[in-house]
């Protein structure tokens, strides 16, 4: 790992320790409040469905993974959840314990890049405010031809990708270079996905602009995004 790397790896070590053992999930104003809207709103997609198998790719504390464990926990419903960070998967067993989904989320402490996806495997696969903090492009693009060999036929991807990514110290006003590991400008990220999803039937493309305060290493930054969120199903 290059120094840039280790240097951006230990500060999200340390911010998301912090909100993982100071935040309840879905107790909180912070963005563990609640699961994302677009898994809310695939979820009714799988209605009917007798059995579920899902992968959840940087799934932090289980935000979107405990939501669907719950939602479908009559019918047998399997969700391998990915993080590189003990205590997040620690935190994510303590979760599916406390709503009573155990059987169903299933906590494996590894990088995104190691993890290897069998193929055919999920009908569903999500990865929210995760891929941008893969090691490189190339890792980065060979996971998401990956995640799509790796759906069921009808199976569907969520993934929900920081772009064109600004910060700014608050105090000096002076740029500062951005601490995620991959910041595509928006439009090469929103080519790239259209490329590798190409024969998949597209259910959301969209871009939010989002600013806010972050605390850094040495000040507080002041940080502008393009957030684009992205589903489609594949279909053959
Ligand atoms: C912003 S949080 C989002 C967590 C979750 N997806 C959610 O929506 O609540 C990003 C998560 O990705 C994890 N992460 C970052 N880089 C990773 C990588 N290369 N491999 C696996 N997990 C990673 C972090 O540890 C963190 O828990």
């Amino acid at each position: 790992m290059n120094e840039r790397l280790v240097r951006i790896r230990e500060s999200e070590r340390k911010s998301h320790t912090e909100i993982y053992t100071s935040q309840k999930l879905y107790h909180t104003d912070s963005w563990l409040k609640r699961p994302i809207k677009t898994v809310r709103e695939i979820a009714s997609h799988f209605d009917g469905y007798d059995a579920l198998r899902v992968l959840d790719l940087g799934c932090g504390v289980g935000r979107n993974s405990i939501y669907i464990a719950e939602r479908f926990q009559k019918i047998p419903c399997m969700i391998d959840c990915v993080d590189l960070l003990a205590i997040a998967i620690e935190k994510l067993l303590d979760n599916a314990q406390a709503h009573n989904v155990t059987s169903s989320i299933n906590g494996i402490t590894k990088s995104i890049e190691e993890y290897e996806i069998q193929s055919n495997s999920y009908d569903f696969i999500m990865a929210v405010s995760a891929l941008e903090h893969m090691d490189s492009q190339e890792s980065f693009l060979s996971k998401l031809f990956e995640i799509k060999e790796g759906l069921r036929k009808n199976g569907i991807v969520c993934l929900v990708i920081n772009s064109s990514v600004e910060e700014t110290n608050t105090q000096t006003q002076e740029a500062m270079e951005a601490q995620f590991e991959i910041n595509l400008p928006t439009d090469k990220l929103q080519s790239i996905l259209s490329n590798v999803f190409c024969d998949c039937e597209i259910l959301k493309t969209t871009v939010a602009e989002q600013e806010y305060d972050i605390p850094r290493e040495s000040c507080i930054s002041r940080l502008r995004t393009n957030v684009v969120t992205y589903a489609a199903r594949k279909t053959d």
